[in-house]
């Protein structure tokens, strides 16, 4: 029915029975909606939107999608927006993690099925960008990304303050009684002022990062903030790219390689990005049978250095490091470790888009390769026998005094026990001993929270204790910081070792070898194995069911077993 040069809404017809009256019918219902048929003739540019009442960060949607639309038809292109499944990071219950792969199918299913030459990926907020990559790579249409762009930081009582890293520093501040409920009550009103992501390198801005570093966002465009008027500019560009990528052969499937993939590595690395954007990265290119390997990281992060100051690992905003150059100041400075010949959707590869960029830079912001804020990456992989198949630590955001250590267990065994003894007086707990949280990795009931940033004990809190190692199987919000291993796996909803860790038990880490082992007998750990309760039974029906069955483990992406490439 539908040969490979129609074009438009001549594309995958409705399927009558007659593809001729198919054709006739949809251009009937385009009319419809108002268009001539210089506009219906025209090739189609997709954008998917993921605006929502929900989704704060998304406020803007309605300007930039406009801006889209502006660059399509200059470009003499037909924009239609759709909206697909939004993800707005505070609002989903137990977490917006949960729902990423199911945007994913949404964003994926909807490209497939709707008649568009290409499509322009409108998102932002954490997981709406590694969902909209993972469905496009899947579709495999010619596809641009576009971020919404960061929100602004306010300034409030001498200091500037945004989301997200500010808001756990001032809730730390409140917890440990430095604050009084008013200040707390004051600042929630300054701490997300504008619309847009996380002001710091939190997970949303990791995956814009990523997206440009890896070649699917036009260059520039990561750090621009959701209000300023370049973003528009970039909108209307990438609407302009769109129409022009519908007659390349330029797919995600080229743009999103082994080389590029380790190229966006690098830059999560040298940005101190976001754990979450390793899970994310995994998952996007495992839709493209590209594998991410945690002990590649090792060696990678060993030879990248952090350049980049930006919270919670150093002073700035991301709207600091838009000023200061963008990521194209950090792709410069990292250019002898990238594989340069890797193609971006512009249909330049990375050398030719470097090679005519401005090369202003402000070093209180992006440092250079000579003299970066640390020699080595930001992430560090561990391996041992709490953690057979890896674990992660941000090392950038860790306190490095606490990385050569063997610490007693202080296990709670779920969210809720957590909650319910973290902040008792007579916790048995001091500030050498290591907390574990267990039953919160991707097939938990509680699909692995952004809980892996225990809070220090009440008690120690109040007595000036700012950081401990901690381990779980949760993932940490990139906006958080401390001594934090994450993604234990296997997890200890599916029997991983972390299930059969208990008070009292010794745990030593070392960051130095990248290991981390649980000291006990292996006679022991068998018998407590052997006294585990069973896996609870999947729930009954609906996308629960789905995800139970189907999530698979951190260092695979978390994504849906039967949606990899
Ligand atoms: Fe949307 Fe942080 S809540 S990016």
């Amino acid at each position: 029915m539908n040969t490979p040069n129609k074009i438009g809404l001549a594309r995958g017809l409705t399927n009558y029975g007659d593809a001729d009256f198919s054709l006739y019918l949809r251009r009937t219902f385009a009319k419809q909606a108002g268009y001539s048929n210089d506009m219906t003739n025209r090739p189609v540019v997709g954008i998917a939107q993921s605006a929502s009442g929900f989704n704060p960060c998304h406020r803007n949607f309605p300007e930039i999608i406009e801006a889209i639309k502006r660059g399509v038809i200059a470009a003499g292109g037909l924009p239609l927006d759709f909206p697909t499944i939004s993800l707005g990071e505070t609002f989903l219950n137990p977490t917006s993690m949960k729902y990423r792969n199911l945007m994913s199918m949404d964003v994926e299913e909807m490209i497939r099925a709707q008649p568009m030459d290409a499509v322009v990926l409108l998102g932002g907020c954490d997981k709406t960008v590694p969902a909209q990559l993972m469905g496009a790579a899947s579709a495999d249409m010619p596809a641009i990304q576009l971020v919404v762009g960061p929100m602004l930081p306010m300034p409030y009582q001498g200091e500037r303050l945004g989301a997200c890293t500010d808001c756990r520093r001032f809730w730390g501040k409140f917890r440990a009684g430095e604050i009084t409920r008013e200040a707390i009550d004051e600042v929630e009103g300054k701490l997300a002022a504008t619309a847009g992501t996380c002001a710091v390198m939190g997970t949303a801005s990791t995956m814009a990062s990523i997206a440009e570093a890896i070649g699917m966002s036009l260059p520039g465009t990561a750090a621009i903030p959701a209000v300023h008027s370049d973003r528009l500019r970039a909108a209307e560009a990438s609407g302009r790219r769109a129409v022009e990528l519908a007659f390349t052969p330029i797919r995600p499937s080229e743009i999103i390689t082994e080389r590029s993939v380790e190229n966006a590595l690098r830059v999560l690395l040298s940005i101190g990005g976001s754990t979450n954007a390793l899970i994310h990265l995994t998952a996007i290119a495992g839709r493209l049978g590209i594998k991410v390997s945690l002990e590649r990281l090792n060696t990678l992060s060993d030879e990248t250095p952090v350049l980049v100051d930006l919270k919670p690992t150093g002073e700035h905003y991301m709207s600091d490091l838009h000023a200061a150059g963008g990521l194209g100041a950090v792709l410069r400075e990292l250019r002898p470790l990238l594989n340069l010949d890797c193609m971006t959707v512009t249909g330049e590869t990375l050398e030719e888009r470097l090679a005519h960029e401005s090369t202003w830079v402000d070093r209180a912001v992006v440092r250079s390769f000579a003299e970066p804020i640390t020699p080595q990456g930001g992430l560090v992989s561990l391996f041992g026998t709490l953690a057979p198949n890896g674990a992660i630590l941000k090392r950038s955001a860790a306190d490095p005094r606490l990385f050569e250590r063997t610490g007693r267990a202080v296990v709670f065994s779920s969210l809720a026990d957590l909650a319910e003894r973290i902040d008792l007086p007579d916790l048995d707990v001091t500030p050498d001993d290591f907390l574990v949280l267990q039953n919160a990795g991707p097939k938990s009931a509680a699909a692995m929270p952004e809980a892996g940033y225990l809070p220090i004990p009440l008690k120690l809190a109040r007595a000036g204790v700012k950081d401990m190692v901690r381990i779980s199987d949760a993932r940490m919000s990139g906006t958080a910081y401390g001594t934090i291993v994450l993604h234990v796996s296997p997890e200890a909803a599916i029997g991983g070792p972390l299930a059969v860790v208990r008070n009292g038990d010794m745990i030593r880490m070392s960051v130095a070898t990248r290991r981390l082992d649980l000291l006990v007998d292996e006679a022991e750990l068998q018998l407590r194995r052997a006294a585990l309760p069973p896996q609870p039974a999947a729930p009954r029906r609906g996308f629960s069911r789905l995800y139970a069955q189907s999530t698979l483990q951190a260092e695979e992406g978390c994504d849906f077993d039967f949606l990899r490439g």
